[in-house]
């Protein structure tokens, strides 16, 4: 088997992404996923989308410079996905319930089947703040947008188009949109 070319590109220019913007731990933890990605896992093809995926344009039509390769690399994958919410959203929280979707792309229940990565996209409407969480891997993430995150050792920072985001294995963290739309991507080695 070998991958779509939507996703071979997707994947280059993640790799890419990740060694031009982090450093230190958040770049060994980068290298950790990316050393992975020579292994391919089971396509699962099928797609989902929530009326928050609407979004997705505007927001891949804000991406500055240093990150346009990995945003017209995710626009060209994205339509491809499996938008879901969170499993533990409530819709009695309608902010969040119709504010946000996650896809995974590389890892358990992705485009791409695997075990020992994640590698996903969360998109969010304007004025929505994702749920505190936290979970046992590491995590890095890029933004395709201005947004800001938080973990219980770093205030609100938005790590701008150049930056990345890292949260140690089991921290607790979130992230908010702020007057636009969000649009960010996330590694996990598992
Ligand atoms: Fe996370």
């Amino acid at each position: 088997m070998t991958r779509s070319p939507e996703m071979a590109a997707f994947l280059d220019a993640s790799r890419d992404a990740l060694r031009s913007s982090c450093t230190g731990a958040p770049l060994a933890a980068a290298e950790r996923v990316i050393s992975r990605l020579s292994y391919m896992g089971v396509a699962r093809p099928g797609v989902d989308r929530l009326p928050v995926c609407d979004w997705i344009a505007s927001a891949l039509s804000r991406v500055q410079p240093e990150r346009a390769p990995l945003g017209r690399a995710f626009g060209a994958l994205e339509g491809q996905l499996r938008w879901r919410r969170r499993a533990s959203a409530s819709e009695s929280e309608h902010p969040f319930w119709n504010g946000h979707a996650n896809a995974v792309i590389l890892g358990p229940g992705g485009l791409e089947d695997r075990l020992d990565l994640w590698i996903g996209a969360t998109v969010m409407a304007p004025g929505v703040r994702y749920v505190d969480h936290d979970h046992a891997p590491e995590e890095v993430y890029l933004s395709l947008t201005p947004g800001e995150w938080w973990n219980s050792a770093m205030d609100w920072t938005d790590p701008g188009p150049a930056g990345c985001i890292y949260n140690p294995p089991g921290i607790a963290h979130a992230m908010r949109s702020g007057d636009g739309p969000f649009l960010a991507l996330w590694y996990l080695p598992l």
